[in-house]
């Protein structure tokens, strides 16, 4: 119950947040129909809109902890597909998802994900990742676009012509500049901002199509 929940060594600002994230319709939907977060209904969405993620796809799941996407992308590609997730944090386990954990701005960790992918054709790339934020868009955003930046490199250098990129952004500073950029190789960009998206955050999700 929202109200036993709050705990008075909590912060007026940090009890609010605990009772809206308790009440949130997202969060109680997620834990009736087993979804690990409330994330899960983002990308069900866009697919819905999109329909880019189909049966025995291969699809790379980055900034995946704790593992909601992946639970979605895992049930849309089935038992023929293949799920390659990974996140710098630990991600229990899921039935066909093969995990690596590590800091993706590392190199090591770039080439440990290509080496899963190997000889396949990945078909979707998702980037849901986003740094720990400090409240300071000085600070975040900068952080964000880099990891936005790797995660078109990956796109990039695993996808096919038609290959899908599903990518979490924070709309500011940076953001035209990168569009501009990946409007040389990517033939279609799209924005969509799913209901599950709460209104007053910057996210905005972009898919790219190489
Ligand atoms: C919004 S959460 C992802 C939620 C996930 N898509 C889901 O549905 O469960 C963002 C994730 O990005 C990850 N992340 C942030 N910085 C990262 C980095 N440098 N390398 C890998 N993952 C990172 C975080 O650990 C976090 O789990």
């Amino acid at each position: 119950m929202a109200t036993r929940i709050e705990n008075k060594k909590l912060s007026k600002s940090s009890s609010a947040w605990m009772k809206e994230h308790i009440d949130d319709h997202y969060v109680q939907k997620a834990h009736k129909d087993g979804y690990r977060a409330r994330a899960a209904y983002k990308l069900l969405e866009i697919n819905e809109k999109t329909s880019l993620i189909k049966k025995g796809m291969t699809v790379v799941d980055l900034g995946s902890a704790p593992g909601s996407w992946s639970q979605v992308a895992g049930q849309l590609v089935g038992e023929q597909g293949i799920l390659i997730a990974s996140d710098i944090l630990a991600m229990d386990t899921l039935p066909d998802v093969t995990f690596i954990q590590g800091d993706f701005r590392e190199a090591e960790v770039f080439d440990s994900i290509m080496a899963e992918v190997g000889d396949r054709q990945v078909d979707v790339v998702l980037s849901d990742m986003a740094p720990n934020t400090a409240g300071n868009s000085a600070i975040d955003q900068p952080r964000m676009m880099y990891l936005c930046e790797l995660a078109v490199d990956f796109a990039l250098a695993t996808l096919p012509e038609g290959g899908a990129l599903i990518m979490k952004v924070f709309q500011g500073e940076g953001t035209q500049e990168l569009r501009k950029q990946m409007q040389q190789d990517f033939s279609k960009i799209r924005s969509i901002k799913p209901g599950a998206s709460r209104p007053r955050s910057k996210e905005m999700f972009w898919i790219a199509i190489k």
